[in-house]
């Protein structure tokens, strides 16, 4: 292949272009990213929360040491907060003894030398109280931390203590144990690492979220996907009830089957967009549920069965909605001293705006005439009072073969700047529509690819399917015009705790395994332009069947540095040659990144190689099934 640059041709692209989402899908957020290690801390399981199962309850993941000598029960009198109903009630008869163990998700895995934060809140309900120990344990019984805290109070009291921990261990358990006979009350027991993600308190798993910022994403959208608008009115993702205190955050059953904490909420989500230098793209429920109804049932991979009627938010209630939405744009944006939900940023510790550009109203909602009289008077509403905030629509639920009519008429009447897609597809959808939207009407809104995956049978992801989002994608640089941002979704899924695949990055609670489709993402993150450089590809073999397997697209970025990107989907190598012919000075240092592999295996990862541009123009041999970034220096 001869690939000869037209740098007179180049286009501005969007500098957005690839960015994640986050859903707390496949255990996400609480057991996967949010970095508490204790399981239902706030004692607020509950059998709705995962179909009426009735052993998933405020006691679940909780055991009592010895029931003889003490009961757990759980109770609602007089709570800590409205929001947390319900506590524990830990009745010794004879101390010490019994205590009250968690084994967290599955197991607590701790480091040997490390610190971790314990917190409770508790009272004495009778008796005078006294010292409480601490104990990570391990499976053997052996204590590897200790510490302890002071129970005396009659009102509710947090208690904190640090254990250091002595050995490395993936199956510990946190037990409390107190020292004086008694009955006391115990909500919102935590145990987090002290070296979270940049050290943040109430953090980030450090390891999954470096592996999050290596992706280099522009942007990071939350908290979904369909934990966004929820599977019934009272289930849309309320963002006011996930930021506060945590004691006084709203848990919400999470329509994946099981529970959210919400520790994970609005304020760690801003504050981890901005640690890892992305913009934050919040996305709101249009007024409307999952595909506008009440009984929607969403549990598996690519099953949604939606049943009964359809609905939103009632139309007299849909004010005090639009002003939570505008609510949102004031706690992000507002200032600090002046506006009341500024106000409320800086108390929970950033004065400084979180500078919000986007916001997303609606998640793949059927385009009903539910949900056109919602997402109008949002829309309208956030288009007069900031009309510096980019709204980024839906289109609705994409099916093979349709083209989200319904959506794109609404968008295109309405104005609306952008709008979001989304396609879960087979690597040949890839393939052949390379030109979905180099055919796509400009004076249209602009794109987000919000969400799309390729996956072979047995929804897997592999080379292959890293293949053809890598050739893909060349052709969404190619239309980075119209399509601003793009992720690939879902992103993350706990071993065991999997509801969707494929997903991005697997792991587990000592471990973070990259997909191959991650280090594609990674490739794109980290090597993004803003300028397109239309290129001539001229093959030896420019049969249709050769053409649409080789990917090609050349960007420039803010550095001045050129990079191409080389898609090789055929089973044989590709000879190439690139002309930089006026555009980069012979001489210049260049790096290839190179990911290949048998189409059928999960486990490459990708090499990088340097090399000096001698003259204007260099040789590069595709390999079979591959794809390599070169990036050419300037400078
Ligand atoms: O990414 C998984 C799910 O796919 C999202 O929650 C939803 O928006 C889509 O149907």
């Amino acid at each position: 292949a001869t690939v000869t640059l037209k740098p007179e041709k180049s286009k501005k692209i969007s500098g957005h272009l690839t960015g994640i989402f986050f859903e707390d899908i496949n255990y996400a957020a609480d057991g996967g990213l949010y970095a508490e290690l204790i399981q239902n801390r706030d004692f607020e399981y509950a059998p709705a929360d995962r179909g009426n199962d009735r052993n998933w309850n405020s006691t679940h993941s909780w055991a009592l040491t010895d029931a003889s000598s003490a009961t757990f029960s759980v109770e609602t009198l007089r709570p800590l907060h409205p929001n947390n109903p319900h506590y524990a009630v830990l009745e010794v008869k004879s101390a010490p003894g019994a205590g009250l163990v968690n084994g967290g998700f599955d197991g607590i895995a701790v480091k040997k030398g490390e610190k971790y934060d314990f917190s409770l809140f508790g009272k004495v309900l009778e008796g005078k109280g006294g010292k409480v120990a601490v104990k990570l344990s391990d499976k053997d019984g052996t204590v590897i931390g200790q510490a302890s805290v002071t129970i005396t109070s009659k009102d509710w009291k947090r208690q904190k203590a640090v254990l250091t921990v002595t050995a490395d261990r993936t199956d510990a358990s946190l037990g409390i144990y107190p020292q004086e006979a008694g009955k006391f009350a115990l909500d919102m027991v935590s145990l987090f690492p002290q070296s979270t993600f940049k050290g943040r308190k109430n953090g980030l798993r450090a390891d999954l979220a470096q592996a999050l910022a290596d992706l280099h994403p522009r942007f990071v959208r939350f908290p979904g996907g369909c934990v966004a608008h929820g599977d019934g009115v009272d289930n849309i993702y309320d963002w006011k009830g996930s930021i506060g205190p945590l004691e006084a955050r709203k848990p919400l059953r999470n329509l994946w089957g099981y529970h959210q904490t919400r520790g994970l909420g609005y304020f760690e989500y801003f504050r981890f967009c901005e640690d890892i230098g992305a913009e934050p793209l919040p996305v709101l429920a249009a007024g409307v549920p999952c595909q506008n109804s009440g009984t929607c049932a969403h549990h598996s991979t690519d099953e949604l069965t939606c049943m009964g009627q359809q609905g939103g938010i009632p139309l007299e209630e849909m004010d005090k909605y639009i002003q939570d939405v505008l609510d949102l744009i004031e706690y992000a944006n507002g200032d600090a001293r002046s506006t009341e939900w500024g106000k409320k940023r800086a108390e929970a510790g950033h004065p400084k705006p979180f500078n919000l550009k986007f916001i997303g109203i609606g998640n793949e909602d059927m385009i009903t005439d539910v949900f056109e009289e919602r997402f109008t008077l949002i829309y309208n509403a956030v288009r007069q009072k900031h009309p510096e905030i980019t709204v980024i629509g839906t289109v609705g639920p994409f099916h093979e073969g349709t083209d989200y009519e319904e959506g794109w008429k609404l968008a295109t009447r309405l104005g609306v700047p952008v709008v979001d897609e989304h396609y879960y597809v087979e690597p040949g959808w890839l393939i052949h529509n390379q030109d979905y939207y180099d055919r796509y009407d400009r004076r249209k809104p602009k794109v987000y690819l919000g969400e799309y995956a390729s996956h072979v049978s047995g929804r897997r992801n592999n080379i292959e399917t890293a293949l053809t989002e890598a050739l893909y994608l060349t052709s969404i640089e190619r239309n980075g015009d119209v399509v601003l941002m793009t992720s690939y979704a879902p992103l993350l899924a706990k071993e065991g705790h999997t509801q969707w695949n494929p997903d991005l990055i697997y792991f587990n609670n000592t471990e973070v395994k990259p997909t191959v489709g991650y280090y594609v993402q990674q490739m794109y993150g980290q090597n993004a332009g803003t300028e397109y450089i239309p290129a001539e590809v001229s093959l030896s073999n420019p049969s249709d069947a050769v053409r649409k397997r080789i990917g090609v697209s050349v960007v420039k970025d803010d550095a001045g540095d050129y990079i191409v990107k080389l898609a090789n989907l055929l089973p044989v190598k590709v000879s190439s040659r690139v002309k930089l012919e006026g555009i980069s000075p012979a001489g210049a240092s260049a790096s290839a990144t190179l990911l290949a592999g048998n189409p059928q295996s999960e486990e490459v990862k990708p090499v990088s190689s340097s090399f000096v541009v001698e003259g204007q123009e260099f040789g590069y041999e595709m390999p079979a099934y591959s794809f390599t970034v070169i990036r050419v220096r300037q400078g």
